[in-house]
C-alpha cells in the first residue's frame, strides 16, 4: 500500500461549479461557494475536487466552449478567488483538478476568430477547414448534439468541423503550434498548483486521413461523428507527446474522458506504457443505447451486461493500470434512475450503488449530489431545459417520427440537466443554493433530500458514504486487493470478492425489487461489516439489499 499514489488512496469529488453554491445572489454558483464548503467535503473524506470548466466561455455548452484557456470566467470569480480555493483546499489536504477541453474551443476564442478571417492568416490551419458546396456538407457526419458536424463559414467560404455544437469548432491537432499552445495552457495551471487534469473528449482529437461518408444510422441519412472519428489510429502519438511535455515529473493525476475506448485497449492508455493515469471509459454507461447514442431508441439491458462492462475494466487493469470508478457525472442521468429498476426506494438504491462504487478496485469519483441520493428530474416542456444536447436529441426524436410527448420521455430519462440541478444544502428557499433566481430549477425533493438533514441523520445516504469511504481508505484489501467476480451469470445479484494478504471482502448487491436467495457457504467465516438494511441473513438478499462481508486471513 505504501507504493500507492495519493490519488489511488483517496476518493475524488466532482463539482459542477455553476450548480454548487452561489455566494453573490447571481443565481449561478461560484468559486467562493466552493471554498465555503471545503469542510463539508473534507468531512466526506475526499482528497481531490475535479472542477468542470471555469474558464471564460459564452456558455453554449456550459463552459465546455472555452474562449480563453488561462483565465477565470468572471461569473465564477477572479484568479485571486481561484488561488484562495487552492490554498484553502491545500490546508485540508484536498487538491484541485482542472478540466482540459482540448478537442475544440469556443467559436469566440481569439484563435478561431483569427482562423476564420481568411485562408492565409497565421492561424488559418488551427481548425479543420474543408472546401465544399454551401448546400452540401463535405460528409454526412452528425454532431454529437444533433445536426451536421460541418458548418459553412461565409467569411472563409469553407466548412469547419465541430464534433459537438456549431459554436465548438474542432482544433487541428496535426498542427504542432496548436499542440504547443495547448500544452502551454496546461503548464500554466500546473504552476498555479493544481493536482491534476481531467481531459475532455480526448478520443476525438485525431481525425481520419480521409473524410468520407458513413453508412447512415438515422432516417435523415446521417451517421454519428463518433462512429466515424472516435479513437482513430495515431491518436496515442499525440498523447505520448502531451504526457512528456506536460504531465511527466509532476505529482498529479490525469484522467482522460474516452468514449470509444474499450477495456481491451486500456493497456495502451493507462499503466506503464499508457498516456494517462486513469481513463473514463463508457461501456457501462452506454448500455441503454442502440447505435449512434441516440436517446429515442433506448434498449433494455441485462445486469450481466453491466457486470461484464465493469468487470472487463477491473480485469484489464488487474496487474497494470488503474480505474476511475464512476456511475455519475454532469452528462449522465442520476445513477439511481440509470441503473436501478423504476420505483426503487431512493435511499436503499443510493446506498447499494455507493457500496459498489467504494469497493471496486480503483479511485471512486463521487459526483455532487450523488452522496445525498439525488434523483432525476422531469420538467414538462423542452423550453425548460438548458442542456444543449436535450434540445438536439428532442429534435432528433421528432424527426424520427416520435410525438412531442414521447420525445419528452426520452429527455426526462437522459437529459444532462438531471445531473445539473443545483446542490441542495438545506430546507430553506432555493435549497440554500442561491438567494437570487437559480439558473436551473431546484429539484422538488429538496426539503427531504439535502446536506443539512442528512448530516444529522446517522442512517442517511451521506453518512453511509462517509463511513464506507473512510473504511475504504484504511482497508488494504479494498485499496490493493484483487477483484474476482462471483455469480457471473446471475441476473439479479452483482457480487465480487476482493482479496489481499490481510482479508477477503465480499460485496453482494441485489439489483431487483424481489427477495433473492443464493448459496452462501463461502460466507461461513465472514462477518457483515456494511449493509443498507439492519442485519442480514446469509444467503438472502432483500429488495435492493447491499452487503459487505469480511473474513480475516489467518
Ligand atoms: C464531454 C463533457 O463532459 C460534456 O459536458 C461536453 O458537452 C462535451 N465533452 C464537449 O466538450
Amino acid at each position: 500500500m505504501n507504493n500507492f499514489k495519493w490519488w489511488q488512496k483517496t476518493a475524488v469529488y466532482q463539482i459542477y461549479p455553476k450548480s454548487f453554491l452561489d455566494t453573490t445572489g447571481s443565481g449561478t454558483g461560484d468559486l467562493n461557494g466552493i471554498t465555503q464548503k471545503l469542510d463539508y467535503l473534507k468531512n466526506l473524506g475526499i482528497g481531490a475536487i475535479w472542477l468542470t470548466p471555469i474558464y471564460p466561455s459564452p456558455q453554449v455548452d456550459n463552459g465546455y466552449d472555452i474562449s480563453d484557456y488561462t483565465s477565470i470566467d468572471p461569473r465564477y470569480g477572479t484568479m485571486k478567488d481561484f488561488e484562495k480555493l487552492i490554498s484553502e483546499a491545500d490546508k485540508r489536504n484536498i487538491k484541485i483538478v482542472m478540466d482540459l477541453v482540448y478537442n475544440h474551443t469556443s467559436n469566440q476564442h481569439k484563435w478561431f476568430i483569427e482562423s476564420k478571417s481568411s485562408k492565409n492568416n497565421p492561424k488559418s490551419d488551427w481548425y479543420i477547414w474543408r472546401d465544399g458546396d454551401p448546400k452540401k456538407p463535405p460528409t454526412n457526419w452528425r454532431s454529437i448534439f444533433g445536426g451536421s458536424a460541418w458548418t459553412w463559414c461565409d467569411e472563409r467560404q469553407q466548412y469547419y468541423l465541430h464534433t459537438f455544437a456549431v459554436e465548438q469548432p474542432d482544433l487541428n491537432w496535426e498542427n504542432p503550434e496548436v499542440r504547443q499552445a495547448l500544452y502551454d495552457a496546461a503548464n500554466f495551471w500546473l504552476e498555479k498548483g493544481v493536482g491534476g487534469f481531467r481531459i475532455d473528449a480526448i478520443t476525438y482529437i485525431k481525425k481520419p486521413k480521409k473524410f468520407i461518408d458513413g453508412e447512415p444510422d438515422n432516417k435523415d441519412g446521417s451517421i454519428s461523428v463518433h462512429t466515424m472519428t472516435a479513437n482513430t489510429s495515431g491518436i496515442l502519438d499525440f498523447l505520448h507527446e502531451f504526457k512528456r511535455k506536460v504531465f511527466d515529473n509532476h505529482d498529479i493525476f490525469t484522467v482522460g474522458e474516452a468514449n470509444g475506448v474499450s477495456a481491451d485497449e486500456l493497456k495502451n492508455w493507462v499503466g506503464d506504457k499508457g498516456v494517462f493515469d486513469m481513463l473514463f471509459e463508457f461501456s457501462h454507461l452506454v448500455l441503454p443505447f442502440t447505435n449512434g447514442e441516440i436517446w429515442c431508441y433506448p434498449r433494455e439491458w441485462k445486469l450481466t451486461e453491466l457486470k461484464k462492462a465493469l468487470s472487463d475494466s477491473q480485469n484489464a487493469t488487474k496487474n497494470n493500470g488503474w480505474c476511475p470508478i464512476f456511475f455519475e457525472n454532469h452528462d449522465q442521468p442520476r445513477c439511481i434512475n440509470h441503473f436501478m429498476p423504476k420505483n426503487s426506494d431512493p435511499i436503499k438504491t443510493a446506498k447499494a450503488l455507493a457500496t459498489i462504487l467504494l469497493t471496486l478496485r480503483g479511485t471512486p469519483f463521487i459526483y455532487q449530489g450523488q452522496e445525498l441520493g439525488f434523483t432525476n428530474t422531469a420538467w414538462d416542456s423542452i423550453e425548460k431545459y438548458n442542456d444543449i444536447s436535450s434540445h438536439g436529441q428532442y429534435q432528433i426524436a421528432l424527426n424520427e417520427g416520435f410525438s412531442p410527448e414521447q420525445a419528452m420521455k426520452f429527455v426526462h430519462f437522459f437529459s444532462r440537466d438531471n445531473a445539473r440541478t443545483p446542490m441542495q444544502w438545506n430546507e430553506k428557499i432555493n435549497a440554500g443554493f442561491t438567494s437570487g433566481t437559480s439558473w436551473l430549477p431546484i429539484h422538488d425533493d429538496y426539503e427531504k433530500c439535502n446536506a443539512e438533514i442528512e448530516t444529522d441523520d446517522e442512517n442517511s445516504v451521506l453518512n453511509y458514504y462517509i463511513k464506507l469511504n473512510d473504511f475504504r481508505k484504511n482497508s488494504e484489501t479494498l485499496l490493493s486487493g484483487y477483484y474476482e467476480e462471483i455469480f457471473k451469470d446471475d441476473e439479479n445479484i452483482f457480487a465480487f470478492k476482493r482479496s489481499s494478504e490481510k482479508s477477503k471482502i465480499y460485496v453482494l448487491v441485489n439489483f431487483t425489487l424481489n427477495e433473492v436467495k443464493f448459496q452462501a457457504d463461502f460466507l461461513k467465516n465472514a462477518n457483515l461489516i456494511f449493509g443498507n438494511y439492519q442485519e442480514n441473513e446469509k444467503g438472502i438478499l432483500r429488495p435492493l439489499e447491499a452487503v459487505i462481508f469480511e473474513e480475516a486471513v489467518k
